[in-house]
């Protein structure tokens, strides 16, 4: 595990560097996108780049960590209209070549089955950005997710819903409590993991990220499992390390 600790804008330069040196090595590679407000500078960055610097996302493809369920199609939190407005809009990359689990849909495991399966028929993902719960979730795996887990559907902690009330109009009631996450043993497939965490919330969780016993009760623990983690964070985020 690769611990940066650099100010915030510094580090969405470096995760952009990491996604374009990917992209110039293989243009068809395979995005893992994550959405919480962690990656939005890594997205403005990137658009910046498709811009200024011509950096094409043209033959990539994208996949979400998690969705909301039961959200309607054209609500603005979706996790697909997020990302859709924080990235796939600002740049080159094909809608159609984006995908995100399927929170509408009736038979809910049906369609976590899917996504395992298109998941693993684009090759695996290459580069996974992430960000961290102050619960030490990723992606949705609240605290006592397996280890191993696949894309399921989650019920979020009070402490998630409370943290992300900030989207709902300050509404933690009205933050759905149902999702659809990768699960921590989908995340750990991806071949380089990109973690971004900024500000004293997460110091805590990034304590036990980078220097705790890998425990389910922390979920991102698991990432020091992995051969190839990228850990970028601020000096409030890593003050308890
Ligand atoms: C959310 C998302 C995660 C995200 C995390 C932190 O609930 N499901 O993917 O990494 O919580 O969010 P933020 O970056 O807004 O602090």
């Amino acid at each position: 595990m690769e611990v940066v600790i650099a100010p915030g804008p510094q580090l969405a330069r470096l995760a952009a560097d990491a996604v374009g040196a990917l992209l110039s090595r293989r243009p068809d590679a395979v995005l893992g996108l994550a959405t919480g407000s962690s990656p939005l500078a890594l997205y403005d960055e990137l658009a910046r780049r498709h811009a200024e610097e011509g950096l094409s996302f043209a033959r990539a493809r994208g996949f979400l960590l998690d969705e909301y369920v039961g959200l309607p199609a054209d609500h603005p939190e979706r996790y697909r209209a997020v990302i859709d407005r924080e990235l796939v809009s600002r740049v080159d990359l094909d809608p159609d070549a984006v995908q995100g689990p399927d929170g509408t849909a009736e038979d809910l495991p049906a369609a976590c089955r899917r996504y395992e399966e298109a998941i693993a028929a684009a090759g695996g993902v290459d580069l996974q950005v992430l960000g961290i719960g102050t619960d030490g979730h990723v992606a949705f795996n609240e605290p006592g997710s397996s280890l191993a887990s696949r894309t399921r559907v989650k019920t979020l902690t009070e402490q998630t819903r409370q943290d992300n009330a900030r989207f709902f109009d300050g509404d933690a009631e009205a933050v759905p409590q149902h999702v659809l996450t990768q699960g921590l043993g989908t995340i750990l497939a991806a071949r380089h993991l990109v973690l971004l965490a900024t500000g004293r919330a997460k110091a805590e969780a990034v304590h036990h990220l980078v220097e705790g016993a890998v425990s389910a009760l922390w979920p991102a623990t698991v990432l020091q499992m992995h051969p190839h983690v990228t850990v970028l964070v601020d000096e409030a985020a890593a003050s308890r390390l």
